[in-house]
This record gives C-alpha cells, sequence and structure tokens, in this order.
C-alpha cells in the first residue's frame, strides 16, 4: 500500500499585531554611543492643550537618557510645566530661557539645570516667557531666536527636545524653525483629528518658508483606552489619516502619569516596570531606529 504524503507545513510564530493594527516591530535595545552629538533637535507640537506633549517629552527623554544618549529638554512654554514635572519651582528662578532669547549675554549654557538622571539636562521657562513672545515681535529674524541661542549647545548632546506650548503663535514658530523634527501628540478622544490640518499646515509652510530640513517625524497616540469601541475607532482613524507616520508605540491612559507630576519625576524612575514607562521605552527604541539612524 502506498505511504500516504505528509505535507509539513513550516510552523511561524506569526508577528504579534500591535494597537495600531499593524505587526509590532521588535526593536533591538539601542546600542549604547561612545561620541555624543550633534543633535537632532525635534519639536513636541499639537495646538490642542493636554495632549500629553510634556509628559512626552519628559519621559521620551528619559528613555533615551537610560538608553545613554545625552538629551537635553528645553521647556517652551510659560506655563512652566516641564520644569515641574522635573521638580523645579520655575517661580524660584532668577535665569530662565527667557533671559538667554533676549539678553545677548545670557547663553542657554547660563540657564540650563542638571536633572536628577544622568545625561539629562533642562533648559527651565516660567512665566517671563509670555513677555519674550510680544517682545519678539520687534526682533530681527524674529523666527530664529531659538535656533540662534541653541546653536552653540548642539554640540554637546545627541538629542533635543522642544516642549511647546498649545498655540501656533511666534513661540511655536521658533521651535519649528529650530528643530530638524516634529512629534504630534494626539489624544485618542473624539475631537483628536480637529485642528491637526491646521498645525501640518503650519509645518509645511515653517518647511517652505524658514526651515528646508524640517520634517514630520511621526505622530504618538496617547491617553488610549483599547478597553473601548471609541478608543480604538479614533485610533482606527489616526491611522487611517497618517499610516506609516503613526508610531507603533500607543500609551495607556494610566493614572500614573499625574502621579509622576507630582513627584516630580519620569515614570521611568519613579514606576520603572509600569506599562507605562514601558511604554516611553518603546517609544524611545521607535525614536533611535526612526529618528537618530541607531
Ligand atoms: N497617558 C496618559 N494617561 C493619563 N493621563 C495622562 C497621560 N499623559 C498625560 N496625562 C496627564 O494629562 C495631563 C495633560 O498632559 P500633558 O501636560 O503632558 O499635556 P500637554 O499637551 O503638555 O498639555 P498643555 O497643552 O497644557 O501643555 C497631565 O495631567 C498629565 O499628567
Ligand atoms: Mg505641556
Amino acid at each position: 500500500m502506498e505511504r500516504p504524503i505528509v505535507m509539513s507545513t513550516i510552523k511561524r510564530a506569526p508577528r504579534e499585531l500591535g494597537p495600531t493594527g499593524r505587526p509590532f516591530p521588535r526593536l533591538a535595545e539601542p546600542r549604547h554611543v561612545d561620541r555624543h552629538g550633534p543633535a537632532r533637535v525635534i519639536a513636541l507640537c499639537n495646538q490642542k492643550g493636554g495632549v500629553g506633549k510634556t509628559t512626552t517629552t519628559i519621559n521620551l527623554g528619559a528613555a533615551l537618557a537610560d538608553f545613554g544618549r545625552r538629551v537635553l529638554l528645553v521647556d517652551f512654554d510659560p506655563q512652566g510645566a516641564l520644569s515641574v514635572g522635573l521638580g523645579v519651582n520655575p517661580m524660584e528662578l532668577d535665569r530662565t530661557i527667557y533671559n538667554a532669547l533676549m539678553e545677548r549675554k545670557v547663553t542657554v549654557d547660563d540657564v540650563l539645570l542638571k536633572t536628577n538622571l544622568p545625561g539629562m539636562d533642562l533648559v527651565p521657562s516660567n512665566i517671563d516667557l509670555s513677555a519674550a513672545e510680544v517682545q519678539l515681535v520687534g526682533e530681527v529674524a524674529r523666527e530664529q531666536t531659538l535656533k540662534r541661542i541653541l546653536e552653540p549647545v548642539l554640540g554637546d548632546y545627541d538629542v533635543v527636545l522642544i516642549d511647546c506650548q498649545p498655540s501656533l503663535g511666534l513661540l511655536t514658530i521658533n521651535a519649528l524653525t529650530a528643530s530638524h523634527g516634529v512629534i504630534v501628540p494626539l489624544e485618542c478622544e473624539f475631537f483628536a483629528l480637529r485642528g491637526v490640518a491646521l498645525l501640518i499646515q503650519t509645518i509645511d509652510k515653517v518647511k517652505e518658508r524658514l526651515n528646508p530640513q524640517l520634517e514630520l517625524e511621526g505622530i504618538l497616540a496617547t491617553m488610549y483606552d483599547g478597553r473601548t469601541l471609541h478608543g480604538r475607532e479614533v485610533l482606527a482613524r489616526v491611522v487611517e489619516a497618517f499610516g506609516d507616520k503613526v508610531f507603533h508605540t500607543v500609551v495607556n491612559r494610566t493614572v500614573r502619569f499625574p502621579e509622576t507630576t507630582v513627584a516630580g519625576e519620569p515614570i521611568t524612575t519613579f514606576a520603572p516596570s509600569s506599562a507605562g514607562a514601558d511604554a516611553y521605552r518603546d517609544l524611545a527604541r521607535e525614536v533611535v531606529a526612526r529618528c537618530l539612524a541607531g
């Protein structure tokens, strides 16, 4: 009797789909670097308030510093939330980024502060910065002021993250002019996409008129709740609109983030084994692979 032919199939473990509906890439731990700089400058930008710009600046910065990158965080919001989130009381500071912007003799080095995290420094801000928005209007090359003052320190860092205020005014235009790339955090709720077209238009205009190197690095979905149909639908619409520009990493909504603000430290040190810390480490891996070229 003839023996039946047994067809053997090669079994491959299916790549797990991430929350964005695409296979989640397996990204290795970024290799440590021996030499630092010049920095890639990335603005965290969305004129909508409360979408996770500051939270992302702190935690992406901390995760990159953990991976051995030298990181400078620039608080470019007069509310000073980035400074507060790192345990600094901005109202007690004599000099902030405002002074570096407006006074010829004050440099970024004069105002920067070391954070508790090795490899991560902060240029703080406070309410004084709101005056710069008005005062800069009368300056020559008013859109290039931040770029000019950051230039001397770029050689000391691998990445500079600029936390923008929720507006598309002159301060944000300065941040976009000083940057190589933009990351746009989007809160996964119904109105997430409202206003994004205007933001993309603004980025395009800055690229055309002031800063040809500017690139949209990626869209980061934040405050995601995958248990609700609504959350999943919003994320699907974001992926439909922006495709591969959407980071595979999605940050879930969790009370751990407001807690870290109160504690004045990144989630990667406050709750290192939390899902939130994992998410920002994943994002840092993606940012290294996508924006920092290994
Ligand atoms: N993934 C998250 N889950 C839950 N809460 C979050 C998350 N990310 C940020 N938050 C909280 O939401 C609030 C707004 O976040 P954040 O300050 O980062 O936004 P923002 O875009 O910088 O706001 P603004 O436009 O006012 O500068 C903060 O209280 C923060 O702790
Ligand atoms: Mg903020």
